[in-house]
């Protein structure tokens, strides 16, 4: 086993009051395993092997060695399981008090962020070194803030380009932390996080991008989300066997592959012509006047259909039947964008990013070519990732050359992130 200058500390002695479960929140079951379990595969995932930290309530130091032990000789990793504190903050500083000397790195990490990728404790290990003091991981704000007084009346808006929603891994040089340990202990001031106790100190911590995948799991919600996203990709991972893995999900003793290669999904859709003239027609992405609607619960939009049918496809979320469903009043005359970008948000959600999306109308109008780019630009818009967009004719065969109709058919690749 080698020495690691990198420390990952996972605190997980919680007892998860919020999440409500009678056993501590870092034991309760995540896909199948317990959350601690999930949480502690990331860091065995990371570049550089750490040497691990786990905090544990006093109760479960012996399960959690029993558990973390064969997974982490098997990484090569040192593992130190302790007793935590009555609080977070308590908890961290046992988790410090036995890092090895040798050690110049540490990270702080929630067990309860289980989902957090491997890539993100990556960068923070590199921002601490080439920066030389502390980075934590931040969302940007998508909500609009209000400030509210004790009656619950808006007092005003505050400026979310100033505010950033942080995780874990925090990282820090091992001294900073340490010495901003030892002045909250002596000062007896609790922090909310490890980044405003280093702060508090006068030392700098800079924010790096954060990832959607480390929320904390802190109510029923959160766990039912985690559970769906541990499962999928678990599944995946056994459709695609091994070759090309390039990152484990290292369960207690098993582990399960899961591809880095690309991945390819296909699509179809059919709406017929709509038997009024007052239904506008809307298809890929565009209005187009003076042309016949097509008939469906939203906008009968073949094109933008069969290329969220595809993502959800490549991703293996299914598809736009399942995950809509075809009455959601919501939907109802929702044009192609609105579904766009949910699959999207979805596929990213996955753990994957789109590559690019082929889509291609068949059907006798409207005449594509004249709007191609403009269709182009809007369906690129809505997705982040280039489509291309083709259209074809079926030589007068068939619903689509008897005019009744048209389809569309479309191929998404989609990059794990
Ligand atoms: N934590 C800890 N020791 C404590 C309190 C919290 O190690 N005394 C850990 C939790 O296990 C968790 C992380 O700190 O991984 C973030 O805390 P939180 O999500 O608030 O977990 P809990 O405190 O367990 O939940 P709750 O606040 O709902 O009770
Ligand atoms: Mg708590």
């Amino acid at each position: 086993m080698s020495a690691s200058t990198v420390a990952v500390i996972v605190v997980a002695a919680g007892s998860g009051t919020r999440l409500g479960h009678p056993e501590p929140k870092a034991f309760v079951s995540v896909g199948g395993r317990p959350m601690l379990a999930v949480a502690v595969d990331a860091v065995l995932g990371m570049r550089e092997t750490p040497h691990l930290v786990v905090v544990v309530p006093e109760s479960r130091v012996d399960e959690a060695r029993e558990l973390l032990g064969p997974v982490a000789a098997a990484a090569d990793a040192p593992l130190d399981v302790v007793a935590g504190g009555s609080s977070r903050q308590d908890s961290v500083a046992r988790g410090l008090g036995v890092v090895p000397h040798l050690v110049d790195t540490v990270l702080v990490h929630d067990a309860a962020r289980a989902l957090t990728p491997a890539l993100v404790f990556d960068e923070v290990v590199q921002a601490v070194r080439s920066r030389g003091h502390g980075v934590i991981p931040a969302l940007d704000v998508v909500d609009t803030i209000k400030r509210v007084d004790a009656g619950r009346r808006v007092v005003e808006t505050v400026d979310r380009s100033e505010l950033a929603a942080v995780q874990t891994p925090q990282g820090f040089p091992r001294d900073a932390l340490d010495r901003g340990y030892a002045t909250a202990a002596e000062r007896g001031a609790e922090y909310t996080d490890d980044a405003a106790l280093v702060a508090a100190i006068g030392l700098a911590v800079d924010v790096v991008p954060g990832d959607a995948r480390a929320f904390k799991i802190t109510v029923p919600a959160d766990l039912a989300r985690a559970d769906r996203l541990v499962r999928d990709r678990a599944g995946h991972a056994r459709e695609a066997g091994s070759p090309g893995a390039s990152e484990r999900f290292a369960g207690a003793g098993a582990s399960v592959p899961v591809p880095a290669a690309p991945r390819i999904g296909t699509g179809v859709d059919v709406h017929a012509f709509a038997d009024d003239q007052a239904t506008p027609l809307w298809i890929a992405g565009l209005e187009w006047p003076g042309e016949r609607g097509l008939a469906g619960h939203s906008d009968g939009d073949a094109v933008s259909h069969a290329i969220v049918d595809a993502l959800l496809s490549a991703a293996g979320l299914g598809d736009l039947g399942s995950v809509f469903g075809t009455d959601d009043p919501e939907l109802a005359g929702a044009h192609g964008e609105v579904f766009l970008a949910r699959a999207r948000q979805l596929v990213e959600q996955a753990g994957f990013r789109i590559g690019n999306v082929s889509v291609q109308l068949l059907g006798n109008r409207p005449k594509l070519a004249p709007r191609r780019e403009e269709a182009q630009r809007v369906l690129s818009g809505a997705l982040g990732a280039p489509v291309s967009v083709a259209a074809t004719t079926t030589d007068g065969l068939g619903l689509t050359g008897r005019g009744e109709g048209v389809a569309a058919i479309a191929t998404a690749v989609i990059l794990p992130t």
